[in-house]
């Protein structure tokens, strides 16, 4: 048996009620970076990554490789006037996980378990977000794709702004 995946356990993917482990399976991540201003940075991961501009917000501007909705997004950190060079970090690198919106839940219960500090939950429009932090306070997201054609949510990221609303999303 393929104890990796977790499919197997049951024939549902359903291993919360077996008592067994809930593990995360990544398939992509992302990485989000504080910086003073995320519209006077993009142009240089434009001209010097090679990225492609595929949403802006208010305080936000996300780019991609090419391929998916986006590789790194750049968010202006809470107080601009006192960000100095060697100051401003890493807001959160993201993990998409494989499976759908349970195996999110079971993660995010799974989290609790083990007393880890969730920081929220949230609709991205084209995927769930689940936020955390390690011991540190590095932040964390368990990402849940929702629209799997990478076109499609590209598109669906610019059209609206790559938004970040409340989730009110339940363990288990
Ligand atoms: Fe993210």
């Amino acid at each position: 048996m393929n104890t990796r995946d977790p499919a197997s356990t049951d024939g549902t993917g359903n291993t919360g009620s077996t008592g067994e482990e809930v593990r995360p399976r990544i398939r992509r991540t992302h990485l989000a970076l504080f910086v003073k201003d995320p519209f006077a940075s993009a142009p240089w991961y434009e001209e010097v990554l090679g990225m492609q501009v595929t949403a802006r917000g208010t305080r936000w501007v996300f780019l991609s490789f090419g391929q998916k909705h986006h590789d790194i997004a750049l968010i202006q950190v809470d107080e601009p006037e006192a960000a100095t060079r060697g100051t401003v970090n890493m807001q959160h690198y993201g993990l998409e996980i494989e499976g759908g919106l349970d195996d999110l839940r079971r993660l995010y219960g799974m989290l609790l378990r083990k007393n880890v500090e969730v920081v929220k939950t949230t609709d991205h429009k084209v995927g769930y977000g689940l936020y955390f932090h390690d011991p540190d306070g590095h932040r964390f997201e368990f990402f849940l794709e929702l629209v799997h054609d990478d076109e499609e949510a590209k598109r669906l990221l610019g059209e609206y702004n790559a938004p970040s609303n409340a989730l009110d999303l339940q363990p288990l």
